[in-house]
């Protein structure tokens, strides 16, 4: 009886202390409307979840929030756009025909002195140096720069990465081993798996080139600044911070903004989760009375088009952009653009909005398809509704979703150039004409919604896991913890060729030994 009490309340008590409000940090600080999205999503569902969240956003929200704090970074986001807008080379204009700018080291330099610049934020190291400031967990966007990793140990809490792009070998490293490159990509390669014989040679030589770029340059640079910023923090809230190292790989786990159904189907580490789709809201919020009206009453449907929130239309060349409106003027479709400014003449069917509530036009019915840039939001957007897709991928991870777009059947890819008119012209054509490309985008809508649990409850289910069970360390992949040496086995190859060296020496001494003697003998016998 005794112990039947007892369990009851074990029990009890379990079911309290995991139904317990969490205190979480989440640290989403990118000035881009995108990453904001996946920011203020997460942010959301914890705070539906019961959660009281402090959050470090450029993007603050309009109204203030029950169990919501936001550090705003805005001010420095401003300026760092206002810096970046200085630059030619990220205009959509100037981006035609050019290699990726990820791959650049340029873009690495630029992503550091982004978090460089927002670890000095006065808002932001106030609230780290504050001793009375007290997490259970601290949720980190990972975007190229590891030294972040140094605000969980702050608090002595775990450690939670988000990835906000497909998996790839660079955000995996934190969690597990780098993945094969023979049969996964680079985030900004243009290649999708199977690969042929050169293209396996190329993504080797990618990660090959830039593990050595990182090693040798990013690392020592990720480190000054890690031990800059923390140490000096640490020292305010009385703690001691591990060094880079064992801060950088301690994550209890990695949320990854990517689902199998949209991009590759990567092997991930136990404590690696695919929850794609979990930024949009379950009940789609209706459209403002002047789109509805427009897309209700397209006789021939819609076609949206966006080239997402980063590259914007109103950076086109002139010609590019007159070219679009006619080409657009010849379809029976009514075509809603987001453009960022206005145009001349532009055709009664065609529709600019300075905004566009994107889920709720890509949720309509009357949507024939979505023409797009291929970023992350806008393809899982597109298979959470199941609308087929035009994709013209400008830069970054955009080849590499295109890419697996067009090899899962839901889409066309049509390249970026002046007069790319032409070309999506004929991609409308067969888009209109062929209904492959509708019907698979549902069949794939169907997989990515086929889960246990909603992707806005598999984040709450793992954070909270992660809390309640300590940061998680048994899911940790025991890959992190040899070096790489151990893991191809080099010190079996060192001492195999050791023993090989010590046989061919016996042998040759054996060999030796008895052609010395024959010849002895010989030698003998002529005597
Ligand atoms: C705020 O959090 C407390 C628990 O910490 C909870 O009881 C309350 O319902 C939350 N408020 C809202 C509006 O979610
Ligand atoms: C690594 O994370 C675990 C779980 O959160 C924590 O207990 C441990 O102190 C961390 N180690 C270091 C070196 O920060
Ligand atoms: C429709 O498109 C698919 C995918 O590109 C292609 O395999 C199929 O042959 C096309 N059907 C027609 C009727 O053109």
């Amino acid at each position: 009886m005794a112990s039947r009490k007892m369990i009851l309340n074990v029990i009890l008590i379990l079911m309290v202390s995991s139904s317990e409000a969490l205190r979480l940090l989440v640290f989403f600080p990118l000035y881009s409307k995108s990453h904001s999205i996946l920011g203020q999503g997460m942010v959301s569902r914890l705070l539906e979840a019961g959660h009281e969240v402090v959050h470090i956003t450029s993007f603050p929200r309009d109204k203030s929030e029950a169990n919501l704090t936001e550090i705003n970074l805005q001010s420095l986001g401003v300026k760092m756009k206002a810096e970046a807008e200085k630059l030619e080379q990220f205009k959509l204009k100037n981006l035609v025909g050019k290699g990726n700018f990820g791959d650049s080291l340029f873009f690495i330099y630029f992503t550091h002195e982004i978090h460089k610049q927002i670890l000095d934020d006065p808002a932001l190291v106030k609230l780290l140096s504050d001793p009375k400031e007290k997490f259970d967990a601290v949720i980190l966007e990972w975007f190229f720069a590891d030294e972040i990793a140094g605000i969980a140990p702050l608090f002595k809490c775990p450690l939670i990465w988000f990835g906000s792009t497909e998996a790839h070998w660079q955000v995996l490293k934190l969690v597990d081993e780098i993945p094969n490159p023979s049969f996964t990509v680079d985030l900004f390669s243009n290649s999708t798996p199977p690969l042929s014989f050169w293209e396996r040679i190329r993504e080797l030589y990618k990660v090959l080139k830039k593990s050595l770029i990182i090693g040798a340059l990013i690392t020592p640079f990720e480190k000054t600044i890690y031990n800059n910023v923390f140490n000096k923090i640490a020292a305010e809230r009385g703690v001691t911070i591990p060094s880079y190292d064992e801060a950088v790989y301690n994550g209890s786990m990695l949320l990854l903004n990517s689902h199998p159904s949209i991009g590759t189907p990567f092997r991930l580490p136990q404590n690696a989760k695919y929850i794609a789709g979990y930024h949009i809201d379950t009940k789609v919020k209706p459209l403002p009375k002047e789109i509805e009206n427009i897309m209700n009453e397209a006789k021939h449907g819609v076609i949206y088009f966006s080239m997402g929130s980063n590259l914007k239309s109103i950076d086109m060349s002139d010609y590019m952009q007159k070219s679009l409106l006619t080409m657009f003027s010849t379809l029976k479709q009514t075509v809603i653009w987001k453009f960022e400014g206005d145009l001349d003449n532009v055709p009664t069917n065609v529709h600019l909005l300075k905004w566009a509530p994107q889920p709720s036009i890509l949720a309509h019915p009357n949507l024939k398809f979505f023409i797009t840039h291929g970023g992350q939001l806008s393809t899982t957007e597109a298979v959470h509704f199941g609308v087929p897709v035009i994709g013209i991928p400008v830069a970054g991870d955009q080849h590499a979703n295109m890419g697996s777009v067009t090899k899962k059947g839901f889409g066309i890819l049509v390249n970026l150039a002046e007069n790319m008119a032409i070309n999506l012209q004929i991609a409308i054509k067969e888009m209109l004409e062929n209904t492959s490309y509708t019907t698979k985008a549902k069949e794939l809508s169907h997989i990515f919604h086929s889960r246990q649990q909603k992707p806005g409850d598999e984040l709450v289910f793992w954070i909270e896991y992660v809390v309640n069970t300590r940061g998680a360390p048994h899911l940790r992949s025991p890959a992190l913890s040899i070096p790489f040496y151990k893991k191809i086995y080099l010190d079996l190859l060192v001492l195999s060729m050791l023993l090989l060296y010590l046989l061919v020496l016996a042998t040759r001494r054996f060999v030796c030994k008895r052609c010395r003697r024959a010849s002895k003998s010989k030698k003998e016998k002529k005597n």
